[in-house]
């Protein structure tokens, strides 16, 4: 197959992009973290000191014309991560706690979503073979992918998953705003609040009509990702 596009969806803590990266390496395809696009368009507003938790038409639309105005270039290679905004590589600084917190309130806003859906569905036609990981890649973005994906775990399994990377990366930050260890109550605010706003813009609790639900609760890293990449044989052969 020349063309490839595999649509994966799923809550935080689920495990989707480590294993929509293996699986992109498995069938030597691109990668595309749309999380990562969000990240980076928040990250540039609080560069730019707007407050993201004013409700304001104005700030709204200093958002809206800041998120546009940013020039993101973005790694599709499965085994290089690299995001860089206007020009400061962030690949780091897209993953703290203050981005991770304020995501959800960019990403909320209309305009945001179709200026980047724009930009990753260029990408993904530009790339023929692609692994696309998000929300609502599924559901908006690639409705047309050869396979999609929603990839589940049971909350508890994503809490101990997200609990163990962030404490990894909490004291690799160079931010120095995250505490070494989460208590098991940060934890749960941290991943089901995320996951609650996020649920208002984007639907990625069930599976759409036609998507594929691997759920990897019981279910290792490699196992999970041979059940995707199962999912994707099966998906291509039904279709041809
Ligand atoms: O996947 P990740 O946790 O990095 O995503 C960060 C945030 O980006 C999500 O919490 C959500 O607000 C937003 N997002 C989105 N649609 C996508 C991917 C991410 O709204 N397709």
């Amino acid at each position: 197959l020349n063309t490839l596009v595999v649509a994966i969806d799923g809550p935080s803590g689920s495990g989707k992009s480590s294993v929509s990266m293996e699986t992109a390496r498995r069938l030597d395809a691109q990668f595309l973290d749309t999380g990562a696009m969000y990240r980076a368009a928040t990250w540039l507003c609080l560069e730019q000191g707007i407050d993201l938790t004013s409700t304001d038409a104005s700030t709204k639309q200093l958002i809206i014309d800041t998120v546009t105005a940013g020039q993101l270039e973005l790694s599709t290679d499965p085994d290089v991560e690299r995001v860089v905004m206007n020009g400061t590589d962030i690949t780091e600084a897209i993953r703290s706690e203050r981005v991770s917190q304020n995501v959800s309130a960019v990403a909320g806003i209309h305009e945001v979503r179709q200026f980047l859906i724009a930009q990753q569905r260029a990408i993904i036609t530009n790339a023929g073979r692609i692994v696309a990981e998000g929300r609502d890649i599924t559901t908006v973005v690639a409705r047309d992918a050869e396979a999609r994906i929603l990839l589940t775990a049971s909350e508890e399994v994503r809490l101990a998953r997200r609990g163990l990377q962030l404490n990894t990366t909490a004291t690799e930050s160079a931010e120095g705003e995250l505490a070494s260890s989460y208590s098991e109550e940060d934890l749960k605010k941290i991943v089901t609040e995320r996951d609650k706003k996020d649920s208002a813009t984007t639907s990625f609790t069930e599976a759409a009509d036609g998507v594929d639900t691997v759920d990897s609760t019981e279910l290792d890293f490699g196992q999970t990702v041979e059940a995707v990449l199962n999912s994707v044989a099966h998906q291509v052969a039904a279709k041809n």
